[in-house]
């Protein structure tokens, strides 16, 4: 079984609205709360670094339950001026905004799967999946 919600970000509201609902979804999947803490954070990371690069985008989640396994699918995607070298964001403190530059590496860290695409002028997409153990 597999469903999806989604939040659209572009005020800095939003990020708080994605949070609440992925710790719902994470929350009903069975996640323990260290967990639950550990989700909640990668969406603030990908929503706040959505508001704050691209402007507007959106949030997705999808609950994966299948026999063997279940987990909660993230995905945040825009439209906005995208990544030039992904491997240098994925370095601890690269920002570009003067920020701690911890944000996505941090995401890779926190989760248990991590995807990034992205397209100069044409946006970034970040799948990052959770599984419940
Ligand atoms: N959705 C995005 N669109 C365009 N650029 C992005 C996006 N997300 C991240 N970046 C770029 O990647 C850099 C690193 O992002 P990361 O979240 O790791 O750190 P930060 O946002 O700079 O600081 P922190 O998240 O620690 O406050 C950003 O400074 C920005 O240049
Ligand atoms: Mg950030």
């Amino acid at each position: 079984m597999s469903s999806q919600s989604c939040v659209t970000i572009h005020k800095e509201w939003d990020i708080v609205a994605a949070r609440q609902m992925g710790r719902e979804i994470a929350k009903q999947l069975g996640f323990g709360t260290v967990d639950q803490a550990r989700i909640t954070t990668a969406i603030s990371e990908l929503a706040r670094n959505i508001y704050l690069y691209a402007g507007e985008g959106k949030v997705y989640f999808e609950v994966i339950e299948s026999l063997d396994k279940k987990g909660i699918t993230i995905v945040a995607t825009d439209t906005g001026p995208g990544i030039k070298d992904l491997s240098l964001v994925m370095e601890d403190g690269y920002t570009t905004s003067g920020g701690l530059g911890a944000g996505l590496p941090g995401v890779r860290r926190l989760m248990d799967e991590f995807d990034i695409e992205s397209e100069t002028g044409k946006g970034t997409k970040i799948v990052t999946t959770k599984w419940v153990r």
